[in-house]
């Protein structure tokens, strides 16, 4: 187990389609060592969420662990350690919310993107068994995300106002959304 280094945006493998991982490979000692260099890395990052391609391991696996609480997101429903292996999204309805993502690849920026906010995931956990689950709202956005990454896309890809991508600082004195 080892903290592994994030690569940044302008590393190539950020922008390559990542490879699936094959069924005999899931359960194999190679296989959880990365999943467990994956979850060390992401808590000693201080992230919720983090798919392989952005330690530079180019394979369908993203892992996302949030506590819920209060959090520089807002008071969020916890969405404890979930593993998902080969995922497939399907868009369940055209709602649509934004949130001002972050991401560890992309240090130091906050930007607003619109997502859709219910969506059906199909995935592979890490025993192998091939399953389904929902997400909605900012669990929707996380779990597109981190799906995102498998497929060489960031967020700022998504930003529709270029104006509402900023640093962090200028973010929390101008732009935080304000509670009613
Ligand atoms: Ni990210």
């Amino acid at each position: 187990m080892a903290v592994r280094r994030i690569i940044r945006m302008g590393h190539p493998t950020l922008r390559r389609e990542a490879e699936p991982v094959a069924e005999t490979t899931i359960g194999g000692n190679s296989f959880s060592n990365l999943i467990n260099d994956m979850r060390d890395t992401l808590h000693d990052y201080g992230g919720i969420a983090l798919a392989a391609p952005q330690i530079d391991e180019s394979v369908q696996l993203v892992i996302i662990d949030l506590p819920g609480g209060e959090s520089r997101y807002g008071d969020l429903e916890a969405l404890p350690l979930f593993i998902c292996i080969n995922p497939v999204v399907t868009t369940l309805n055209t709602e649509t919310a934004g949130y001002w993502e972050g991401c560890l690849s992309v240090p130091g920026l906050r930007g607003f993107v619109v997502r859709p906010q219910h969506i059906r995931l199909t995935y592979t956990d890490e025993k192998g068994t091939r399953l389904e689950r929902e997400f909605s709202n900012f669990h929707a956005t996380v779990v597109q995300h981190e799906i995102d990454h498998l497929m060489g896309t960031l967020y700022i890809d998504h930003i529709q106002d270029p104006s509402l991508l900023a640093f962090e600082e200028e973010y929390l004195r101008y732009l935080v959304p304000t509670e009613e």
